[in-house]
């Protein structure tokens, strides 16, 4: 029996009983109303409103420009393309890291303005009182560990996190302390197969992987990437299932040449 095709609506509680069942979650990002509408009625369970917007959408060399006014409005249009998917969208650099009041008041933000229904936020024990604080207002929370690209200036590389000791231990304290504080699922990024196997097994709340192996309780890409509208991104993680850039620029330059040579629009095509 598949959870994910008996439920209209996918819920966090949706999410602990396919961990609790072994069935995998499949989360996808979207920044938009049109790809939210396709992935939600291709399935998908989660969609991730994610702050790689400011990569993929906005051209930004990292996450750490995008203000919560512009995830605002990527939330809300995703929002209004969506029947039953989860959406998560992620609190931008700046708008949580203060204090929990500053935290809880952009999660509010989030929630009241977008009609997403949870968000994200990255760290471990540094943001526990702001996990706390928002998730007593009954706004769930997904934690997100190992490569956390808002901390890119302190890590200096995008290389796998946690592979050593030290490290990897943290991890696995932060883990247990953000499922502690309420969090009710944890993104995993870039860290050893191994290590989120561990993580994975000891936690009753669900791992989402994004170049942390197969043990993950489900898997995250961002659209761009495994579309093939991004190409020149192409780290060992990725599986890319289409080339759109390639499609979308033979389709462009067929428009082009049919604008040209008068081709189009045809008889049929007037009015
Ligand atoms: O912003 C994002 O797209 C993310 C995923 C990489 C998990 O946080």
């Amino acid at each position: 029996m598949s959870i994910h095709k008996d439920v209209k609506k996918i819920t966090t509680n949706t999410l602990q009983k396919m961990k609790a069942a072994g069935e995998k979650i499949s989360m996808i990002t979207a920044y938009d109303f049109s790809f939210a509408q396709i992935f939600d009625a291709a399935g998908i369970d989660v969609i991730l409103v994610g702050d790689s917007a400011s990569n993929v959408m906005a051209g930004h060399e990292t996450t750490l420009p995008i203000t919560l006014d512009q995830m605002i409005y990527h939330a809300s249009s995703v929002v209004r393309g969506v029947n039953r998917s989860l959406v998560v969208v992620d609190m931008p650099f700046g708008s949580y890291q203060g204090n929990s009041k500053e935290a809880l008041g952009s999660a509010i933000r989030i929630m009241k303005e977008t009609g997403g229904h949870s968000i994200k936020l990255e760290g471990g024990e540094e943001v526990v009182e702001s996990v706390k604080r928002i998730v007593s207002t009954g706004i769930p929370v997904m934690g997100h560990l190992g490569l956390t690209p808002q901390s890119i200036y302190k890590f200096g590389t995008y290389t796998v996190r946690a592979k050593e000791e030290a490290e990897a231990e943290k991890l696995k304290r932060d883990a247990l302390i953000l499922q502690e504080a309420g969090c009710f699922a944890l993104v995993l990024e870039k860290i050893p197969a191994s290590l989120a196997k561990m993580v994975s097994e000891s936690l009753q709340i669900p791992t989402i992987g994004i170049g942390a192996g197969p043990h993950c309780d489900g898997q995250v890409l961002v659209m761009h990437d495994m579309l093939g509208i991004n190409v020149e991104f192409k780290p060992r993680f990725l599986r890319q299932y289409l080339n759109l850039h390639e499609q979308i620029t033979g389709a462009v330059q067929q428009y082009i040449r049919d604008v040209k040579s008068n081709d189009f629009p045809n008889e049929k095509e007037q009015y």
